[in-house]
Order: structure tokens, then C-alpha cells, then sequence
């Protein structure tokens, strides 16, 4: 390809574009982790991302507007991604975003001026697309001097975009860089939007008008918005002159460097190119992600990356590696990419050791796993794998279901995926049931008996005994007026200050005075109403329903219960000083004699772990 523009290096367009627009006033804001604060988000996959609120009107801005350079992950073409050369998983966007400062013909002249004048790139290799209703942003192209025949008009699947499902949304205009008749698929239809190698997508400009609901209910935002979003490697494609985005020069190490370790050439042939591809692409987004502290998983994010690390170690063997070998080109991945991102020289170990430990165990059942699945495939000619086999292969030898399906599609065959989730699912429920059984007792929270009562009052923060009346009895599962000395039996009270089981913190135990009786409340849960249920045994006299009542909890036991409790939030600090931030609580367990607490960590903890946690 002959370049007729100055060749950039990603570093210096990065620069570039962040001058530019801090030169016009807007905030330069660093980019934000890749595990978003917002639950509608599994993993961080837009500039605009970090600037949600600004566009909802919930905060605003005193500057015209703001840019970044945002670290994105987006593994919906997962499928793609090493097929060609135009797909990453991890990616980084520029971007300029604008909350009612700068208007839509403002942003237009700003990218047309920057990619024509500062980056120098050639008006008759630009092409333009608008959304088909949209004859303003039409004009706005024509005026600053594009020929009409590059500019097109597309629908809605390309030309309006939103980072998800719900949330701040709205047409777009993109510009693309002409790669060269040569490289194109040579159909007179081939035009921006194409699917083959000639039009690039640089530039991606978004008129954020609306806020979707979630049932594509489109209601206007306040004011109009601009966000804005210009991959840069891809731009660093063009930069470069390079046809693909794995020889870009911050990508292109490291995939030498995975054919260092196969002893193949990139360029030796079509299938270990994609393998080269694949492992380069995923090494990145997994190196990225862990230092943001994803952990892999068989859930959400968790899943992404471990799905990510082990469709890359399969690559691996396709290769011919025989061994673990993806923590050692974290090292390249930090040396191109830490002037960006000084957090991946500072989380090194961290990233070295999860991908060492997911590659390892992942190696430990592979070989056993392609024995049975090949072993499945010799015996059959059927072109269904079932839903039992792959959950032998997910749960048994760790192949991601995701994983399992590529596999077979390269056979021409699918899962029976329905009773896979089906087995899946079951698996997690019999779990869960177990986790409770364990815990508190089924009787607690019988909404049908306790049905019609008000929530109650909970006084036990500030006092441990408290004045009060009681609502409702239950005796052998069903409502009584009264009970008398021996009876087990369930009751209310208008207020208590009985701390229900919640948050993996036991429930209360203590007496409830009458009168005419004494009570001896063994645990304390609290229904789906907010109805405190307490289990209890009559010890002598006899009580009625609206008896007033003294109710006191056992404050000995209780404040056991709460040393414990401050333990537990003590030993999560030591647990994240000592292993990292990636720790994160996955259950716990609190009582008047101990504190269980479970948290996440990629490996069991080596003696000095555990004595350097334990001295803290
Ligand atoms: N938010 C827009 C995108 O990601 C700019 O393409």
C-alpha cells in the first residue's frame, strides 16, 4: 500500500488526538477501569461509558466537554476475532464527548479538521456514512467540503448506536479510510460498511439524543449530546500502512513473540495465522482485564476472561505448544503497553500468576478432554454433541461451553445447548439449596402463615432491649393465640432488637418476657416482607398474641457475634494488602464463635501468605 500521508506511531496519535482537543477546552479524563461501575455493563466497552451521567443529566460538567483514551473490551464477534485481521477483543478508543457544549456541526468540523489536517489523511480516501433520516449531519459533511458521492446513508443496524441495552443512545456518522481497490472484495456493491478489507471504520461519531428504557422506549435527553469514539489501532492501521491490525507496532511484538515460543512465521499459513492471531488478541484483553482485577470465573466477567485465556491455550497447542506458555508474553504485552498503562507493570506478578494458574489447571484435564470429545466424535455420526457430554466437558475437564461449540463447529457440528444450561443450571441450584440447608432453617420465613403482618421495627442497633408486644404465634406450623411452657413455636413482635440472619451474619438468640411468661428465642431470621421471625421455645407460663413483652437479646453472645463480624472486615483488608484488590468476599459465614469468611484468589495461599495475612 503506498502511503501518501506521514507514517504515527500509536503512541504519537494517541498524543495528537488528546492535544487537540484540550487545545479546544475540553477535560482530559484518564481512562476508567475496565469493570464498570455500573451493573447494566459487564465489561467497559466505549468511551462514553465512564460518562453515562453526564448524558443523563444526573451531573454536569463546568467544561465544554470531555476526552479520553478508554481501554475497551468487546468480545460480542468473539467468533471473528483471529479469523481476520479487523477484530480485537481489547482495543483503546479516543474519544471527545460533549454534554450540550459543543454542537453536532462543532463536532464534525473538529474530526474532519483533525483527520485531514493533523493526521493529513487524503480527502478522496475518506468516505462518510449518516444515519438515512439524518440530512443535517449530510449537509454538515458537505459544507466542510466531502463529495457527495462519499458520503452514504444507512439504517439503523449501522448508523445508530448505544452501548447497551438500556441507557443513553442515538444516531450516528462514521467516517471510513479507503485501504485500496487491491484489498477489497472488488464488488461493484463493496462501500462503506462492506464487510471486506477495503473501508475501515475509523471514526465513529454519535448524536446522543435519547435514553433507551430497556423496551426500546426512546425518550429525549435534556440536551443534545456528542460522543464520539475513533479506534486506535485501527487508526494506527491506517497510520502505519499496514493491512492489518496485528501489524500495528504495539501489537505486532507481541505476536512475534508468540512465534518465537511456536517457531512459526506469521504469514506460514492460513490456519496458524489465525492461531497467532487469536493467542495475540487474547493475550492482550486478558492481561488488561486482570490488572482491572477480573478474575476468571464461570460467571459474567469472570467467564470472559477465563473463556478468553483457554481459547487462547487451545490455540496454543494448535500451534504445537505443548506446554503453558501465555504468562511469559505478558511481558511483551506490559513493555508495549506501559507507558499507557503504568497499572500493568505495577499488577505484573498478579497478571503472571492467574494466567499461569488458569493455564496450568486448564492443562491438567485438557489432553483427558479431547480424548473423550474426539472419542465422542469417533463413535458418532450424529452432528448433535448432547447437553450431558458437553456438561461433562465444562464440568469435569473445565472446556468453557463457548469453547466446546467452536470446537465442533470447525466439524460441522452443535451442542444440544438447551439441555446443557438445563444440566448447568440444576447444578447451580442443587448448590445453592445445600449453601442454605447448611445455614438457616427452613421455618423462618413462611410467608403464608405470617402473611398480612407489618414489616418490623428493628431497634437492635441501638439497643439490645427493648419494650414491645407480640404480633403473631405460630405453633406447629400454623397460627395460634396462645402458647404455653413447652410448646416450640415461631412469633412476631411489633418491634425487636433481634438481629435477623442476613449478609452471612447469625441471627440473635436471647428472651422475650411476658407477664405471665418467659420465652427463649433460639435464632432470628427475617422473611421476604421484613417480617422478624423469631424460633423459640416456651419456657414457663403462658402467652397470648398482643401480650406486651420485654424482649431482650443474649448481649454476650451478641457482642461475640459482632467481634467476629469487625474480623471479618479486618481479614478482607489483610486478605487484599497482602494478595491483592482483586480479593473480593464470595460468602461468609459469622457466629458467636467464629468467623468464616470466603473470597475469591487464583490459588490456594503459600504458608508465608497465610503468616504475613495472619500478622496483619
Ligand atoms: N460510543 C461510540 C462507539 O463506541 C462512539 O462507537
Amino acid at each position: 500500500m503506498s502511503a501518501d500521508y506521514p507514517s504515527m506511531t500509536t503512541a504519537e496519535i494517541r498524543s495528537k488526538f488528546l492535544n487537540f482537543f484540550e487545545e479546544r477546552g475540553l477535560k482530559l479524563y484518564p481512562s476508567s477501569s475496565l469493570v464498570p461501575d455500573d451493573p447494566s455493563l459487564l465489561l467497559a466497552n466505549a468511551g462514553m461509558n465512564q460518562f453515562k451521567e453526564y448524558y443523563q443529566g444526573k451531573k454536569t460538567m463546568k467544561e465544554i466537554g470531555a476526552i479520553s483514551c478508554q481501554k475497551c473490551v468487546r468480545t460480542n464477534d468473539i467468533d471473528c476475532i483471529g479469523e481476520d485481521g479487523r477484530h480485537l477483543s481489547f482495543f483503546e478508543m479516543l474519544g471527545d464527548f460533549s454534554f450540550g457544549g459543543v454542537s453536532k456541526q462543532q463536532a464534525c468540523a473538529w474530526a474532519f479538521e483533525l483527520i485531514t489536517k493533523e493526521f493529513k489523511l487524503p480527502l478522496d480516501r475518506l468516505y462518510f456514512t449518516v444515519f438515512t433520516e439524518d440530512d443535517e449531519t449530510h449537509d454538515v459533511w458537505r459544507s466542510l467540503g466531502v463529495a457527495e458521492d462519499h458520503i452514504s446513508r444507512l439504517g439503523e443496524d449501522d448508523n445508530f448506536w448505544a452501548a447497551g441495552p438500556t441507557g443513553p443512545c442515538g444516531p450516528c456518522s462514521e467516517i471510513y479510510f479507503d485501504m485500496g481497490e487491491e484489498v477489497g472484495c472488488g464488488s461493484p456493491d463493496c462501500k462503506p460498511g462492506c464487510d471486506c478489507d477495503r473501508f475501515v471504520e475509523v471514526w465513529n461519531l454519535v448524536f446522543t439524543q435519547f435514553e433507551n428504557d430497556g423496551h426500546n422506549n426512546y425518550t429525549p435527553l435534556d440536551h443534545p449530546n456528542i460522543d464520539t469514539g475513533m479506534g486506535l489501532e485501527r487508526l494506527a492501521c491506517v497510520m502505519q500502512g499496514v493491512d492489518n491490525l496485528f501489524l500495528v507496532d504495539t501489537v505486532q511484538n507481541i505476536m512475534r513473540h508468540i512465534s518465537r515460543i511456536a517457531g512459526v512465521e506469521y504469514g506460514a499459513g492460513e490456519k496458524s495465522d489465525i492461531s497467532l492471531r487469536v493467542i495475540t488478541d487474547h493475550i492482550r484483553s486478558t492481561s488488561f482485564m486482570i490488572s482491572d482485577g477480573v478474575m476468571p470465573s464461570n460467571e459474567g466477567r469472570g467467564y470472559v476472561l477465563r473463556r478468553l485465556l483457554r481459547r487462547a491455550a487451545r490455540h496454543g497447542r494448535l500451534l504445537g505448544i505443548n506446554r503453558p506458555f501465555l504468562s511469559e508474553v505478558v511481558d511483551t504485552v506490559i513493555q508495549e503497553n506501559e507507558k499507557a498503562y503504568p497499572e500493568l507493570r505495577e499488577k505484573s506478578a498478579m497478571i503472571k500468576k492467574v494466567i499461569s494458574f488458569e493455564e496450568e489447571s486448564f492443562y491438567k484435564t485438557i489432553d483427558k478432554g479431547f480424548a473423550l470429545l474426539n472419542g465422542i466424535l469417533d463413535r458418532t455420526d450424529a452432528t448433535i454433541l448432547s447437553g450431558e457430554d458437553a456438561f461433562l466437558l465444562s464440568d469435569t475437564f473445565g472446556f468453557p461451553i463457548d469453547l466446546t461449540k467452536e470446537i465442533l463447529a470447525e466439524k460441522g457440528m452443535a451442542v444440544d445447548e438447551e439441555r446443557f444450561r438445563a444440566l448447568a443450571l440444576k447444578q447451580r441450584e442443587t448448590a445453592r439449596a445445600s449453601r442454605k440447608n447448611a445455614g438457616a432453617d427452613a421455618w423462618a420465613g413462611d410467608a403464608d402463615v405470617l402473611e398480612g403482618l407489618e414489616k418490623t421495627a428493628f431497634a437492635g442497633y441501638t439497643k439490645l432491649s427493648t419494650e414491645t408486644a407480640v404480633t403473631a404465634l405460630v405453633k406447629d406450623g400454623a397460627r395460634a393465640e396462645s402458647a404455653e411452657a413447652g410448646d416450640e413455636i415461631v412469633l412476631t413482635l411489633a418491634e425487636t432488637p433481634f438481629y435477623a440472619e442476613s449478609g452471612g451474619q447469625i441471627g440473635d438468640s436471647g428472651v422475650i418476657r411476658t407477664d405471665s411468661c418467659t420465652i427463649r428465642v433460639l435464632d432470628t431470621t427475617k422473611n421476604a416482607s421484613g417480617v422478624y421471625v423469631h424460633k423459640a421455645v416456651v419456657e414457663e407460663g403462658f402467652v397470648r398474641e398482643g401480650d406486651a413483652a420485654e424482649a431482650s437479646v443474649d448481649a454476650e453472645r451478641r457482642f461475640a457475634i459482632m467481634r467476629n463480624h469487625t474480623a471479618a472486615h479486618l481479614l478482607q483488608a489483610a486478605l487484599r494488602t497482602v494478595l491483592g484488590d482483586h480479593v473480593e468476599q464470595a460468602g461468609q459465614l459469622v457466629n458467636e464463635q467464629a468467623v468464616r469468611f470466603d473470597f475469591t484468589h487464583f490459588s490456594a495461599l503459600t504458608d508465608e501468605e497465610l503468616l504475613a495475612v495472619e500478622r496483619l
